[in-house]
Formats: C-alpha cells, sequence, structure tokens
C-alpha cells in the first residue's frame, strides 16, 4: 500500500522524536521482546531493531494506515503488527505467547503522515473533511463533536484538552455557524473569534488539538493503560512514553509516581493496610526534553517529554 501526498511518502515524512534517548534507555538487548505500542510509520521501531540482533517487535496501532506503513518499512520476520488499543496490551503480548515484555515504547499523538494528510481531518493548513479519528472504524468523528456537542461540553473540551483561555468564546462560535463540514470552516470560525496567530503558531493549534483528543478519546484511553501498565513488563524490562501535551504528561507522571511507590496508604495512616509494592523504579526524575539541535530539524519534537521506569525484580 503506497500512501503519497504532495512531499513524497508520507511516511517517510515523519521523523522519530528523541530516538537516541529512546533506544538508549530502553537498552533493547539481543533476542528482546520489544513492544511499540504506538508503532505509526515505525520509526522508532525500527531503530530498537536495530540496536537488538535477533529481538522480535510487536508493533501496535489503532489506525491501520499507519500500520501498512510501518509494515513496508520493518523486517517481517522480526515483526508481528496489531491492529488494536495499547490499552489491551496485556491481552496482545499474551496472544503472541510472550510473558512479557522487556522494553515498551508509547510515543503517543499522532504522526506526521496522519497530520499532514487533508483527508484524514486533522490538520487545518489544508482543507479537508471534519473527521478526525485514529481509526476510521470508529463512530465518533470531529463533525459529530463540532456540530451536535453542547455548547459548555464544547467548551469544557477546549478549556480541559486545548488549554485554549477562550474556550467559551469559541464554543459559542462553533454553535452559532453550524453546521461545519471542513477544517477550513472550523478554522476559520476560531480565527474570526481569535484573530490572527502570533510567532507562526496558527490561532486553531488549541482548538484542534482539543477536539482531535476528544474524537479519539484519548486520556482516558492512555489511563486505562496506565492503571496497570507496569504488570506487561518483564522484572527489569523497561518502559519509556513520550508525551507531548502536559496533561497526557501529568498522567504518566502521576502513574509511575504510583507505580514506584511502596505504599498507598493515605498519609496519615500509622500502619500500612494497602498490601501494595513498588512495582517499578523510576530512571527519570524529571522528564527528558528534545535538545536544540532536535527541535530546530524537527519543530514536532519541542513539546515532548521522556519518561522512564524499570520493572522491579530483575536484579538491578
Ligand atoms: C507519534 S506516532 C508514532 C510514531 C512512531 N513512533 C515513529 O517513530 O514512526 C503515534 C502513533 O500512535 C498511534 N496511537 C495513538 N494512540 C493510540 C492508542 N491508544 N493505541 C494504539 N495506537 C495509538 C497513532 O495512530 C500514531 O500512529
Amino acid at each position: 500500500m503506497t500512501i503519497e501526498t504532495d512531499t513524497g511518502p508520507v511516511g517517510a515524512a515523519h521523523v522519530p522524536v528523541m530516538v537516541a534517548e529512546v533506544v538508549e534507555w530502553l537498552r533493547p538487548r539481543p533476542g528482546a521482546c520489544l513492544v511499540d505500542a504506538c508503532v505509526g510509520p515505525g520509526g522508532h521501531a525500527a531503530a530498537l531493531l536495530a540496536r537488538a540482533p535477533g529481538a522480535t517487535l510487536l508493533g501496535v496501532d489503532r489506525d491501520p494506515e499507519a500500520l501498512a506503513l510501518a509494515e513496508a518499512r520493518l523486517p517481517a520476520e522480526r515483526v508481528v503488527l496489531r491492529h488494536a488499543h495499547f490499552a489491551d496490551l496485556r491481552t496482545l503480548i499474551a496472544e503472541v505467547g510472550w510473558d512479557g515484555a522487556d522494553a515498551v515504547l508509547l510515543d503517543l499523538g499522532m504522526s506526521s503522515y496522519q497530520l499532514d494528510d487533508p483527508a484524514r481531518g486533522f490538520g487545518f493548513r489544508a482543507d479537508g473533511p471534519l473527521d478526525m479519528r485514529m481509526d476510521r472504524g470508529a463512530t465518533l468523528d470531529a463533525a459529530t463533536v463540532v456540530n451536535t456537542w453542547p455548547e459548555r461540553d464544547l467548551a469544557r473540551i477546549l478549556a480541559e484538552y486545548g488549554e485554549e483561555p477562550r474556550a467559551r468564546a469559541i464554543a459559542r462560535a462553533l454553535v452559532r455557524h453550524r453546521p461545519l463540514a471542513t477544517t477550513g470552516e472550523l478554522a476559520r470560525v476560531v480565527g474570526g473569534v481569535l484573530g490572527p496567530g502570533r510567532r507562526g503558531h496558527h490561532p486553531a493549534t488549541r482548538t484542534f488539538q482539543a477536539i482531535r483528543m476528544a474524537v479519539n478519546d484519548e486520556l482516558d484511553g492512555l489511563g486505562r493503560f496506565l492503571a496497570d501498565g507496569y504488570a506487561v513488563l518483564r522484572p527489569g524490562g523497561r518502559i519509556a512514553v513520550l508525551a507531548y501535551h502536559s496533561l497526557e504528561d501529568r498522567h504518566v507522571k502521576t502513574a509511575f509516581r504510583r507505580w514506584a511507590a511502596t505504599c498507598l496508604c493515605p498519609p496519615r495512616v500509622m500502619t500500612c493496610a494497602c498490601g501494595w509494592d513498588a512495582k517499578v523504579r523510576l530512571l527519570t526524575r524529571r522528564p527528558l526534553r528534545p535538545g536544540a539541535a532536535e527541535i530546530a530539524r524537527n519543530p514536532r519534537a519541542r513539546s515532548a517529554r521522556l519518561r522512564v521506569a524499570e520493572r522491579l525484580g530483575g536484579g538491578g
């Protein structure tokens, strides 16, 4: 399957973020069982496999078009690809016959090929249908959100997911201009409220992000994985999460801290009664950020935050 845009094959247009750091921290070993739970066009997956001769990789994505790109790029004999949500990773790992993984990567968000393809409706730079579904088999799309959700729900997602200071004014304008059919119309309505953007930022950036996160239920899906995501790791196995949104990163930080805690009892309890044990040790107390050179090369890396943890019980 070839997917082309006016800039060439779209898979080639996605530059993997912090790839050297991801490979260094996940330290994939020869023969290991690796998971890329957001495999996309396979950039990180290819780098992980290149570092670990004989390793096998389970690549997961919600987007069948992303999986087609990964399939074209990665060595078939070393890779198993699954169309699935990463919240179901435990089941997927069991289905391929592994007792756990030695390294797991979640590179959250979208790939450039998704964002840059007007037909997917994620971007405002070219006109396209109001879609924004990562998985085009899903029923909820951006047109449904924009044209049918109550104004207060639109304002809530714009404020919460988009961190948009003018959320209520934009929600009011969206309702007034219904029905909207295209990304261009959506961008124009938002531009009409906010005026021209500053410093190269399109005024609709936050609105598009918020609607996309709602359409794909991104935070809830991440929360479902983070509830017990450590359990997919073998002892000594490592997990790395790349987040591009402060809310996502906060969820990851909170979950990693819980996984690493030795007790989950409320602070004033004198004797521990929770029965919880630390599941991981944190390898990054603060998130790692891309360097200036990477951001200059790949501006989409600028908001990335990388956190890494290691499952306990591996003997160091
Ligand atoms: C940033 S891209 C990954 C790029 C890839 N790491 C690379 O370097 O080529 C994120 C990918 O994760 C997928 N994705 C996002 N949320 C997902 C979820 N909950 N389950 C499975 N895949 C998901 C998206 O469809 C997208 O293809």
